[in-house]
């Protein structure tokens, strides 16, 4: 994107996270873990864990809503739903097609983006394209993350790093000098087999013996994708920023993807941002994947951190390997 043509502005935000808190205190009850190592490891002190009842749509409709609600758009004028899941209802239809009937957006596109952690960035820049190009006008980017229900909970290396959220937010197009103003993509799949789900897809198809392995559930080399965050969100960072045409004295506040306090205060140092300017909140709620950023934005807002006319930088980075920074004048 040309880095002095504004084209899309994020009018609201808005979140759901289930009611149900799991402390590392109710962990250490099931599997060899403690509260010490997941706090001094992670930042992790608690996470939301969705019930049965609540589902990837479900929780994106209320995010959804709750965004919606915050600005005088009615449903049926929403032409595009973007939303980023690593964990889908069903693996057909895209799950945004559910979110679209359970908030009665009758009058939108809807469709999947498969991103992982950085999936809402993914979708924001896609937005973007989408307000360039004139080809729409309301969009609902949503975020929306079950990771309960696909990690192994007998793997204590995975288990305890992850919790269920959603966030959402509706981007229309910028009247003005307030928007996304710069933005850094990047994929790596040669590294693929770091961070995913080796079997249930049609690689290697859903079968009674997967059930026993637990192939069919998150597997990740903590290590190595540790130091590939660091440096891709870095590197994402400075690219975003010089896009922008801001260094890293200009930014305001930095929103990055909620993994582990190890990797954000990394990510600052080595991109000359001081952690006074970085909003955290993966103490209360882990890694929820791609919903951290949208969820991380709207309560900033609430809580008056984010205010209009700051220079705010997001990055993520997450399975693919998948990542990305969007630097936005609120
Ligand atoms: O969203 C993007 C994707 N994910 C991430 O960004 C996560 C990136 N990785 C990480 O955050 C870290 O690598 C972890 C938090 C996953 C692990 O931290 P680490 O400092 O890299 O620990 P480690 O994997 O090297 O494990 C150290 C020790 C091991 O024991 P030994 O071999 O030294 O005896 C593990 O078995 O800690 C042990 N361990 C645990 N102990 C208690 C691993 N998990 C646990 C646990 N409780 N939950």
């Amino acid at each position: 994107m040309n880095a002095n043509t504004i084209f899309a502005e994020i009018i609201s935000t808005g979140r759901f996270l289930p009611p149900e808190i799991t402390t590392n205190a109710d962990l250490e009850k099931v599997i060899d873990t403690s509260d010490d190592w997941i706090r001094e490891r992670t930042g992790i002190k608690e996470r939301r864990i969705a019930g049965e009842d609540l589902s990837t749509a479900q929780m994106g409709a209320r995010a959804s809503l709750d965004a919606i609600g915050k600005t005088d758009i009615d449903p049926t004028d929403i032409d595009l739903i973007i939303l980023s899941t690593a964990t889908p209802d069903r693996l057909l239809p895209s799950t945004a097609c559910d979110i679209q009937a359970l908030i009665g957006a009758t009058n939108a596109v809807a469709f999947d983006l498969g991103g992982a952690c950085s999936g809402f960035l993914y979708g924001l820049s896609m937005a973007e394209g989408y307000l360039a190009s004139g080809r729409a006008k309301n969009i609902l980017v949503v975020a929306s993350e079950k990771m309960s229900s696909i990690v192994d909970w007998t793997d204590r290396s995975t288990c305890v790093l992850f919790g269920d959220g959603a966030g959402a937010c509706m981007v229309q197009k910028s009247e003005g000098k307030n928007g996304i103003i710069g933005s850094h993509h990047g994929s790596d799949g040669r590294l693929a087999e770091l961070l995913y789900r080796p079997a249930g897809g049609s690689l290697i198809p859903l079968n009674s013996q997967l059930m026993e392995t637990g192939d069919h559930l998150v597997k990740m080399s903590g290590k190595e994708v540790f130091r590939n965050a660091v440096r891709s969100m870095v590197e994402a960072s400075e690219k975003a920023l010089a896009n922008a045409g801001l260094s890293s004295d200009d930014v305001d506040l930095l929103i990055p993807h909620q993994a582990n306090i190890r990797i954000i205060e990394s990510t600052a140092r080595y991109a000359g941002i001081s952690m006074d300017k970085v909003f955290v909140n993966v103490h209360r709620y882990g890694n929820m994947s791609s919903a951290t950023i949208p969820v991380a934005m709207d309560e900033a807002s609430e809580m008056g951190i984010l205010k209009t006319g700051m220079n705010i930088l997001t990055v993520a980075f997450g399975a693919g390997f998948a990542w990305g920074a969007v630097a936005i004048r609120w």
